[in-house]
């Protein structure tokens, strides 16, 4: 079986665009023969405004599907040269279930083309003992939206991922991570 890789739409914004970018991406993910694509979109999650004391069941759903996935790619635009509030809420229900996976950006803003979101979160996926793959997929808001012009740097992100992806689905079997 291949590899499990989840596709986060870190946008929740009314009338974002994350959504379609993120559908782009897993259209391209979708035609290789060795992963498994999941859409896990923030949006479709009714998470609590305040951090409660007990993970309700929306936070166990999204926790459970990182815990499920063998790698991941966050879709993140650039809000305030940083990712946006939805995602690290989102990022911080879980622990384990991130460690020793894969994680890979595609990310857009209007310019800097998402790249401060990406390095933000490469710092907070850090501390949750993941591998953060070096090349990401950037769109320029100013430019056209992703298209084939974006399919190279696409099928490098997820060449990386699948190498990263695989060695540590491996590793994890074999042994337990140490943290
Ligand atoms: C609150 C806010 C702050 C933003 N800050 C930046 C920024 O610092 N750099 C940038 O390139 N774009 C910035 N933008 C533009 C967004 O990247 C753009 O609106 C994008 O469509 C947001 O993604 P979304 O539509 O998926 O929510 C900002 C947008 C918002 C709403």
């Amino acid at each position: 079986m291949g590899l499990r890789i989840a596709v986060i739409v870190g946008s929740t914004r009314e009338g974002r665009v994350g959504d379609g970018i993120a559908a782009w991406f897993a259209g391209v993910a979708g035609t290789r023969g060795d992963i498994e694509v999941d859409l896990l979109d923030l949006a479709a999650f009714d998470f609590p405004a305040a951090l409660p004391q007990r993970a309700t069941g929306e936070m166990r759903r999204f926790v459970d599907a990182v815990g499920a996935s063998d790698g991941f790619v966050v879709v993140t635009p650039e809000y305030n040269r940083s990712f946006p509030a939805s995602l690290k809420q989102a990022i911080d229900y879980g622990y384990d279930e991130w460690h020793a996976k894969p994680v890979g950006f595609v990310c857009y803003g209007c310019g800097s083309r998402g790249h401060h979101a990406a390095a933000a979160l490469r710092v907070v996926f850090a501390e949750l003992h993941t591998v953060t793959m070096r090349d990401e997929v950037a769109v320029d808001l100013m430019e056209a939206g992703p298209g084939p012009g974006h399919e190279p740097a696409a099928t490098l992100l997820l060449d990386e991922l699948v190498w990263w992806g695989d060695a540590l689905k491996r590793a994890r079997a074999t042994r337990a991570y140490v943290a």
